[in-house]
Parts: structure tokens; sequence; C-alpha cells
């Protein structure tokens, strides 16, 4: 077995979302450590402002490209691009992600559908595209997928988001085991709160995010927060240490160790949880 990838320095290195929070902050962290980075997100002048953000500094931008993951036809469009110009890469992060949260009765079929194509297709059209010939090119490298607490707990109000997130999860625990015997590592990320333009932009199905009550929730989320660069470096030592399960913050990590040992303690916090949503709905 050949030597795994221990860090991204000198590595090709493509980050979805690199446009904003936790995929910004990663591309930066990467290219400051070394890394060449191929990057692309939906959002074509926050991308831009990340590419020079890092030119600024000395960093190497190999290819960057606004696209929509879910379109798998962009996606396969890119990845031939990048093939072309720069052979096979070393190391690919999915981080590109939307949220919506609510209960089925408010939720419309719009909110599961664009969870499902972005934070599950995307990723899918990700990896179908760019590891094959990481594959084929026989020099192992890393895959990261960002997941969520939502990835490894119940929450409320997060049906189609968890769908999303455990989806990816799943895909990641069989790929672990898959691309051992190429050298590939797989890295499951499953932040917990992270302050990033994710909050503003959650739209909660059935709620007024004007709501006082809903403002006074989403400062304690964002005071409780971690910061995106904090969680990049998590990233990176993730991958140096070869950890499946990359956590960024204490209360995920104990929460999901506590969910699996207490079972009856959890359902009866998350059944306090969910009446304390709903309170929201009145
Ligand atoms: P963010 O909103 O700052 O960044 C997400 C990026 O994904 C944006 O630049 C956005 O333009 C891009 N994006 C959205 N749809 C896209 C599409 N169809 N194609 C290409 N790019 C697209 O949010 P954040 O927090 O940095 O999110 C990164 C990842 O972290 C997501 O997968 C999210 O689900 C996950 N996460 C975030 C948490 C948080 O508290 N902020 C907690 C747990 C997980």
């Amino acid at each position: 077995m050949r030597d795994r990838l221990k860090s991204v320095s000198g590595k090709k290195t493509l980050i979805t979302g690199a446009a904003s929070g936790i995929g910004r902050a990663t591309a930066i962290a990467a290219a400051r450590a070394g890394a060449e980075v191929v990057l692309t997100d939906i959002d074509a002048e926050g991308l831009a402002d990340t590419v020079e953000a890092i030119g600024r500094e000395g960093g190497k931008v190999l290819v960057s490209r606004a696209l929509d993951i879910s379109d798998y036809e962009a996606v396969r469009a890119f990845a031939q691009e990048v093939h072309d110009r720069h052979g096979s890469l070393d190391v690919v992060m999915n981080v590109a992600g939307v949220s919506a949260w609510g209960t089925v009765e408010n939720l419309e079929h719009r909110h599961w559908r664009r969870l499902i194509d972005v934070n599950l297709m995307g990723p899918i059209h990700v990896i179908e595209t760019f590891v094959p010939p990481m594959v084929r090119a026989g020099r192992g490298g890393a895959l990261v997928n960002v997941s969520s607490a939502a990835g490894l707990l119940a929450f409320p109000w997060h049906a189609p988001y968890s769908a999303s997130k455990f989806g990816l999860r799943g895909v990641s625990e069989v790929l672990r085991f898959d691309l051992e015997r190429h050298g590939i590592t797989v890295h499951l990320v499953v932040p917990g709160a992270v302050n990033t333009g994710l909050v503003q932009t959650v739209e909660i199905a059935g709620v007024d995010r004007e709501d006082p009550r809903i403002q006074r929730y989403t400062k304690l989320f964002q005071k409780h927060a971690a910061s995106p660069e904090r969680v990049a470096q998590q990233i990176l030592r993730g991958i140096e240490r070869n950890r499946f399960l990359v956590h960024t913050s204490f209360e995920v990590r104990f929460g999901y160790w506590w969910a699996r040992k207490f079972a009856w303690p959890y359902e009866f916090v998350m059944r306090r949880a969910n009446d304390k949503f709903n309170s929201f709905l009145g």
C-alpha cells in the first residue's frame, strides 16, 4: 500500500463552495499550505474575490469556474477542462451546500428537491467526475465531504437537510473502505454551528425570519458558532491525521457519542426540541 497523502502542500486540490464561508476559508488555508487550488462556486463574484485574495498572498489558483454543482453536464464539462489542462487531481473537497428548514406541512416540493440536488447530487457529480481519474492515476489522494451535525443527529425541522447530509455520510462511509485500496482517504466533516452566510440565507418554511424570537435564536447561534477559518484548519488537520469523522466542535462530538450511548435521553431531548421549535409556528 502506498503512503497516504499527509498534506495538501504541492497537491492539486479542488474545493467547491469557494466563494463564501467554509469553502472560501478552506481555499485560502489550503493555498497558504502550498496547495494548487481548483475552485468553483455558483456565485461568480464571490469566487473572483477568493481568487484575488489567494493571488494577493502569492497562492496558486490553477482554475476557477462559476457553475452550479447540481447541473451534472456543467460539472462534467468542468472536470474535462481541468483534466485536459492539469491532469488528475490529488484532493477533492465537497464544501458547497444550501439549507432550508421546516415541518412537512410547511415545506414545499422545491425545498426537498433543491437540498437533495445541491447537497447530495452536487457532491455525487463531483465524485463521479473527479475521483475515477484519481483512481486511474494511482497516486492516492483525499476526498473530503462536508456533511453536518444534522448528518449524525435528528434535529427538528431538518428533514430535507438531513436527507441530504445523512446521504452524503452514507456515500462517504462506503467510499472510505472502497477507496482505501487506491490510497485515497475519505473524510466526513460534521460541523455544528459555523458563522457563515448560511446562517442568514437558511430558508425557514412557514416562519417569519424577522420575528424577534427567531432573530434572538439566530444571534445565539452566531455567538456559539465557530469561525470558518477555524473549521478550515480542522479540515486540513483531519487530512493530515487521517480522521474519518472531522469534528469542528466539542458539542457535536459529545452529542453524537451521547445519542449512541443513551437512546432514551436523546429521544427525550429531541421531543422537547421539537416542542420548542413548534412554538414558533403559532
Ligand atoms: P455559505 O453559504 O457561506 O457557503 C456555501 C457556498 O456554496 C456559497 O458560496 C454558495 O454560493 C455555494 N453554493 C450554493 N449552492 C451552490 C450550487 N448549486 N453550486 C455551486 N455552489 C453553490 O455556507 P457555509 O456555512 O460555508 O456552508 C458550507 C458547507 O458547510 C455546506 O455544505 C453546509 O451545509 C455545511 N455546514 C454549515 C454549517 C453552518 O453552521 N454554517 C453547519 C454544518 C454544515
